[in-house]
């Protein structure tokens, strides 16, 4: 059998973090993947376990406290979970490049902006100061910064907030990584410049370069994506093109998630109600579907039993048992 080799391919993910209050389930039973060019969304209300996922792959969740229990990460066909840390830092910003909500994880208050950018770029290509210097400079216009000859000698803090996080997008870019990783990476911009930091991931992102985008804004994974994924309660509970998740959604939680967002193109603006209730807490999730005490659908087998994926396309899935008339063998979970 000919198979194609995704760029990135996790199965069965379960990381779990050790706390003084318990086991912590973060990330339970994950698999999905992202192919080349492709711009995934992942979404899910607050603690679903988006950034655990996403930074899992660049191995950038501490252990300890957290654990990877179960699962494969593969990149280009490797491992990244049984990696040296050696070759695992090769791959970071080389070839997986991050994009962080705050800018200070990523960009040193003790180095010069320059500096840091030709640090960047050094680090994995074989140019001479001069070189790396001039490429930075280029790119810190590239990205829209006013002045970038006189800003490569500037510190972070003397850079706004929206500028920092050109900067560091800058920075993530610059290496032309093969996958992108960007976490909420406009949360704590306005408005305006949250469109403009999104034109510019566009416009600079490499054509086959892929990126998985965390974001928690229906409208932005709208604009970016071309698929998405719906994390709830540490799962994946849906998972399809971004026509059939905006046009289709399966799963209540989805919908909910789509009902709670001004409607989409109408311009509206008007904010509906989001979904009522609250996320259950990872160290203790209920037995049966985790959303079943916020389904406007619930019965009684939800209580007790985990719905199983079903497939509603090749590319389409999600795991309710109103998506099953009949229980049929397979997978558990997505
Ligand atoms: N360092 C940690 N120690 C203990 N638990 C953690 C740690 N980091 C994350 N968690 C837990 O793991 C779960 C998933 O967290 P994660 O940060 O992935 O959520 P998220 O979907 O990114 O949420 P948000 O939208 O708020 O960023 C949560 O229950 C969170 O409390
Ligand atoms: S399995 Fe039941 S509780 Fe869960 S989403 Fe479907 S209908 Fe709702
Ligand atoms: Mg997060």
């Amino acid at each position: 059998m000919i198979m194609t080799e995704k760029l990135l391919d996790i199965k069965n993910l379960t990381v779990t973090f050790k706390t003084d209050d318990g086991r912590v389930l973060a990330v339970d039973d994950l698999s999905f993947s992202v192919d080349y060019g492709e711009t995934v969304g992942l979404v899910g209300e607050s603690g679903a376990g988006k950034s655990v996922t996403a930074m899992s792959i660049p191995r950038l969740v501490p252990s300890p406290p957290s654990q990877v229990e179960h699962g494969e990460i593969r990149f280009k066909g490797r491992d990244l979970l049984k990696m040296n840390i050696r070759d695992m830092r090769k791959i970071r910003g080389k070839e997986i490049g991050v994009i962080f909500q705050d800018p200070g994880t990523a960009l040193s208050p003790l180095h010069r902006v320059g500096n840091q950018l030709v640090e960047a770029l050094r680090m994995h290509r074989n140019l001479s100061f001069k070189e790396a210097w001039a490429t930075a400079e280029s790119w810190l216009a590239n990205v829209k910064i006013p002045d970038a000859k006189e800003r490569m000698f500037v510190y972070p803090h003397q850079l706004s907030g929206g500028m920092q996080q050109r900067v560091m997008i800058a920075m993530a870019l610059i290496q032309e990584p093969d996958l992108m990783i960007a976490d909420e990476p406009t949360t704590a911009l306005d408005v305006t410049i949250q469109a403009q930091v999104f034109n510019l991931i566009r416009d600079m992102k490499k054509n086959d370069s892929a990126m998985l985008l965390i974001t928690h804004d229906m409208g932005v994974v709208w604009e970016m994506c071309d698929r998405v994924l719906v994390m709830y309660a540490s799962q994946l509970v849906e998972e399809g093109l971004k026509d059939e998740i905006f046009s289709h959604p399966a799963h209540p939680y989805t919908e909910g998630l789509l009902k709670s967002i001004p409607s989409l193109g109408a311009g509206t603006g008007k904010r509906l109600p989001s979904i009522r209730g609250q996320v259950p807490s990872a160290l203790d999730y209920p037995k049966g579907c985790r959303f079943n005490d916020r389904c406007p659908h619930a019965f009684d087998r939800c209580e007790k039993e985990s719905p199983e994926s079903v497939h509603l396309s090749k590319t389409h899935r999600a795991s309710c048992f109103l998506l099953v008339p009949e229980q049929k063998e397979g997978t558990h979970g997505l």
